[in-house]
């Protein structure tokens, strides 16, 4: 089995973009733990720094404090229990919420604060792979990525799979609001101008409205298997 990194980075990346409720996150995590190679959830970096901000009283459009904050960040992912801390404390259900989310795609807008963070996503690239979910992975935080996926499906599709989550958490879940709070994220993250949500030239575009995730599944490791020669 070769799988190819970059000349500067010999260790592998597969980059999966795409918009909230694309399915992104749950097919990464399932590749990244068939492979045996670590994850990064690059939207949890967004939707904790709005976090921290918020319990540190810092207003959402303060671009400078917001990226001194990014740069100093005291967060910790871990590896084996999918526990996420901030300051010590597990915020990892804090985050998921509609709010937190939106909250994040507006820290996201930022250029500094996009790039405050790109060294610590870079870190993630650690032997032997990385999957990396997100909006800009293809495009910006590893553009030399041997494998680009870039999952999509409709607005309201995704609003429905979004409705479905949170009820099995036994979060509070209203589908009109949905579909409005989606479509103005989508909105904000396709028209930003610093990293805005679009596929890469190189990745390979894949349609989910009418896949369930073992068919995404299967259809991604297709994928790098032809591109990785696994
Ligand atoms: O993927 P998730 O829903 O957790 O992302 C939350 C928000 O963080 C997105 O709506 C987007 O604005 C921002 N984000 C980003 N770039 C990434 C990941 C997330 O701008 N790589």
């Amino acid at each position: 089995m070769t799988a190819s990194g970059s000349a500067a980075n010999p260790v592998p990346v597969i980059t999966i973009d795409g918009p909230s409720g694309s399915g992104k996150g749950t097919v990464a995590q399932i590749l990244a733990t068939e492979l045996g190679w670590h994850f990064l959830d690059s939207g949890a970096l967004y939707r904790i720094l709005a976090f921290a901000a918020q319990q540190r009283g810092i207003p959402l459009d303060d671009q400078a404090k917001l990226a001194d904050l990014a740069l100093t960040l005291p967060v910790t992912f871990s590896t084996t229990d999918a526990k996420i801390t901030l300051d010590g404390v597990d915020i990892k259900d804090e985050i998921r919420t509609e709010t937190a989310g939106n909250a994040a795609s507006q820290v996201a807008v930022i250029p500094s604060v996009r790039s405050a963070l790109l060294a610590r996503q870079r870190a993630f690239r650690i032997a032997p792979g990385l999957v990396a979910d997100g909006r800009d992975m293809g495009t910006v935080v590893f553009p030399e990525a041997p494998v680009k996926v870039f999952l999509t499906a409709s607005a309201e599709e995704r609003a429905r799979r979004r409705y479905n989550q949170l009820i099995e958490k036994g979060l509070d879940a209203n589908l009109p609001t949905l579909v409005a709070d989606i479509a103005e994220r989508d909105q904000r993250d396709t028209t930003r101008t610093v990293a805005p949500l679009v596929p890469a030239m190189d990745a390979e575009i894949v349609d989910t409205s009418e896949l369930d995730i073992a068919q995404t599944v299967t259809r991604v490791r297709n994928l790098i298997r032809q591109r990785l020669s696994m």
